[in-house]
């Protein structure tokens, strides 16, 4: 009897220590007064993720350095309302389109879709009011090997110009292998077009301590998609090879990011181009890798998408201050959005981005932290 408790016992401890716990509590209120909500998701390896029901935003990402500093490795505010008043994509779930649709049209079986252009000439992340500046529902959060919390957002027919009801949802969960796995689910009333997303602004310093320049980026992509001045692709998809573009063996984000005599680096103020993810879409497949070699700190994203866009925060300009009173400025980050490719709905040979009633529309990203 003894022994069957004593081995019962440590049974206990065994599951305690592989148990990631999932916490829910409050993230203030938006200028209106509406309450936000957050859940943080924690592991027994010191990472812990916290999303809030705003834009099922991932607002803080704890993660270890090689010396165990545990510190945030995205930027992000400290206020739910400023995540509404800057428009930076913080962390966010961003829909219905996540990047560009041209002028901000396309059509779908014979009928043309208006959207409103919010970047230029395009229609930019699913408009004035997107994913991330909608407030979803927490369906569940759990405990348990996996830390989970799943969020939902119904799109009514027709918000932000977009065809369909949309049933969406958002899964975070996080497991003790410093896996951060990122689900998005959705279904329509009507044939519609969508590129659901997350728009984490990485910098793996640890606080935003230091700039993006000297992290060694891969991409497993042999190829990506040549953009116009306003970020629009040309359909083109180009060789990397030769380019400042080729990061298929690891190269520093910086030693390429001012070579002004490719033309793509101009339009892109840098990196702001979609690469075309090697291997078969719809397969949770290596996308692209970030190593920060001073603090160790190692990110590797595998996806299912058929594209990634790599961007280094070219837009932030030094005048909105982040988490800390920090500014966050040109350089400070890097973000690697999995989806299909920018205005697939005006190019026909792309990925589609077509849901159908009674499909699923699915999109998984696997965040998984390391240290070297
Ligand atoms: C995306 C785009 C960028 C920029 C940011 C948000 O990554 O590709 O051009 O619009 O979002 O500022």
């Amino acid at each position: 009897m003894k022994y069957v408790i004593a081995a019962a016992a440590l049974l206990g401890l065994c599951i305690q220590a592989h148990a990631a716990t999932a916490t829910r509590g409050g993230f203030g209120q938006l200028a209106d007064g509406t309450k936000v909500e957050a859940v943080t998701l924690s592991n027994g390896a010191g990472m812990s993720a916290k999303i809030m029901t705003l834009g099922a935003t991932l607002q803080s990402l704890i993660v270890p350095d090689k010396a165990g500093h545990k510190e945030d490795v995205v930027l992000g505010y400290d206020t739910a309302q400023e995540y509404l008043s800057r428009p930076d994509y913080f962390g966010a779930s961003v829909g219905r389109y996540a990047n560009r649709i041209a002028k901000g049209k396309f059509s779908l079986d014979g009928k043309t879709y208006t959207l409103v252009t919010n970047d230029g000439p395009n229609h930019l992340h699913g408009g004035t009011k997107g994913f991330d500046k909608r407030m979803w529902k927490i369906d569940s959060v759990s405990s348990g090997p996996d830390a989970k919390v799943v969020l939902s957002y119904v799109s009514a027919d027709g918000e932000e110009g977009y065809p369909g009801e949309l049933k969406v949802t958002a899964t975070y969960s996080l497991n003790d292998r410093n896996e951060l796995k990122l689900e998005y689910r959705a279904t329509t009333s009507k044939p519609t077009v969508l590129n659901l997303t997350n728009h984490s602004y990485f910098n793996l310093s640890g606080n935003d301590a230091r700039d993006v320049m000297g992290d060694m980026v891969t991409l497993h992509a042999a190829r990506f998609t040549p953009v116009n001045a306003t970020l629009i692709p040309t359909g083109e998809r180009k060789a990397v090879s030769g380019t400042v573009f080729d990061f298929q063996t690891a190269h520093r984000v910086g030693d390429r990011i001012r070579d002004a005599r490719d033309q793509q680096i101009r339009f892109g103020r840098g990196y702001d181009h979609n690469f075309i993810v090697d291997g078969n879409a719809g397969t949770l497949r290596p996308a692209a890798r970030v190593e920060d070699p001073v603090s160790g700190r190692v990110l590797e994203i595998s996806i299912t998408a058929p594209g990634i866009q790599f961007y280094t925060g070219n837009f932030l300009d030094g005048t909105y201050f982040g988490k800390g009173q920090r500014a966050y400025r040109q350089g400070d980050a890097i973000c690697l959005e999995p989806g299909v490719f920018p205005d697939s709905p005006n190019h026909p040979d792309f990925p589609t981005s077509r849901l159908n009633p009674g499909q699923t529309y699915m999109n998984t990203i696997v965040y998984k932290f390391g240290t070297k």
